[in-house]
């Protein structure tokens, strides 16, 4: 009889169940849904995804979110980005899903942040009948100001509970050069005693302060982390904080490498993290604009470093331990994935 064995390590990342924590929505728009959104506003010829090869700069990634929320500016396009999404993530075999976004409002359509919101999580509950779990992150934006952040965490407070509980968290994001991650330490302060998880972009460019203050909050897991260790503009404070801390890192090898805040795949700081038996979460951050998968993301780490399969099922395994939700659901998880274990 066949085993996973026999699979080739392509057909294994896709066959394998996959955890994805890092998933901002409307970054992870693929091409079809995004046809549709433009056809329905009659601009079917605009260009809206970067091609694998091409290199761009983290400035270049956020004129494509600027150009996105162009396209996803009412509830009836956020229901269907978040719907399209899922369903893509169900089909390669994502048994959970953290979705994060930014509440957006846009006066021209009367989307309103609330609506935002509310459009997800419908969206999100209307696809219970995949097996897939799905919870929602709601993201501050470092641009926008202390006063929005706090109007987010008060949101994710309010659908924590009306949403019974598929609001888990909160995200800090946005550009990384923009702003002071610390203006925000009080309103993060205030979301986990609202019970809320954080999950923040941390040291995506150097800036050795800042991190190691928001460090201290401290967040449940780091986005990116790429510029903790000290030859890539990190020091060895960082390093031993999140190493001692054990905080889980969320690493998103395409993200990373389009947007050059690292030089290439076998330069990623995946490989000095995993070695230490650091908690380390394969992502996708933005699997539309990347133009990847989950699936992908695994095979790039199985050849870039050198990962046998085993290896790979672990580190997908090993994800069920730092996902936002309790401990039952981890459980169902584990008896799932140990059903795909390779003999
Ligand atoms: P949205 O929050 O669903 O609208 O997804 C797009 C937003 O996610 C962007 O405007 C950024 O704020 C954020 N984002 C996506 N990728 C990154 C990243 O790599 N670093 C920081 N922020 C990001
Ligand atoms: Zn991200």
């Amino acid at each position: 009889m066949p085993t996973q064995r026999d699979l080739s390590i392509a057909e294994f990342c896709c066959e394998m169940p996959k955890i994805e924590l890092h998933a901002h929505i409307n970054g992870s728009i693929s091409e079809t849904t995004m046809k549709k959104l433009l056809k329905k506003k009659n601009r079917e010829g605009d260009k809206l995804s970067f091609q694998k090869d091409q290199i761009a700069t983290l400035d270049d990634c956020f004129h494509m979110f600027k150009l996105i929320h162009q396209v996803s500016d009412d509830t009836e396009a956020a229901y269907t980005i978040t719907y399209d999404v899922i369903h893509e993530f169900a089909a390669e075999n994502v048994k959970y899903l953290e979705l994060r976004s930014t509440p957006r409002e846009v006066k021209a359509t009367g989307m309103t942040k609330l609506g935002y919101v509310e459009a997800v999580i419908k969206a999100i509950q209307d696809c219970n009948d995949l097996d897939i779990i799905v919870k929602f992150i709601l993201a501050v934006d470092r641009r926008n100001g202390v006063d929005v952040a706090k109007e987010t965490v008060e949101l994710a407070a309010k659908y924590k509970t009306l949403s019974n509980g598929i609001v888990i968290g909160v995200d800090l994001s946005g550009d990384p050069t923009v702003g002071d991650a610390r203006d925000y330490i009080p309103v993060f302060e205030q979301a986990k005693q609202a019970g809320l998880k954080l999950a923040l972009h941390l040291a995506e460019v150097p800036n050795i302060e800042e991190t190691l203050a928001m460090l201290k909050l401290p967040p449940n897991r780091i986005g990116h982390g790429t510029c903790l260790l000290p030859d890539v503009g990190g020091s060895d404070e960082l390093k031993d904080y999140v190493y001692t801390h054990k905080i889980p890192l969320e690493l998103c090898l395409t993200s990373n490498v389009i947007g050059q805040t690292v030089p290439n795949f076998d330069n990623h700081h995946f490989s000095n993290w995993y070695k230490r038996n650091h908690p380390c979460v394969i992502c996708t951050d933005d699997k539309g604009v990347f133009n990847t998968t989950l699936s992908e993301e695994y095979q790039i780490a199985a050849k870039t470093f050198n990962l046998s399969v085993d290896k790979i099922w672990q580190l997908s395994f090993g994800s069920i331990d730092h996902i936002f939700a309790e401990e039952d659901i981890k459980e169902q998880l584990r008896l799932k994935f140990l059903q795909f274990r390779p003999l």
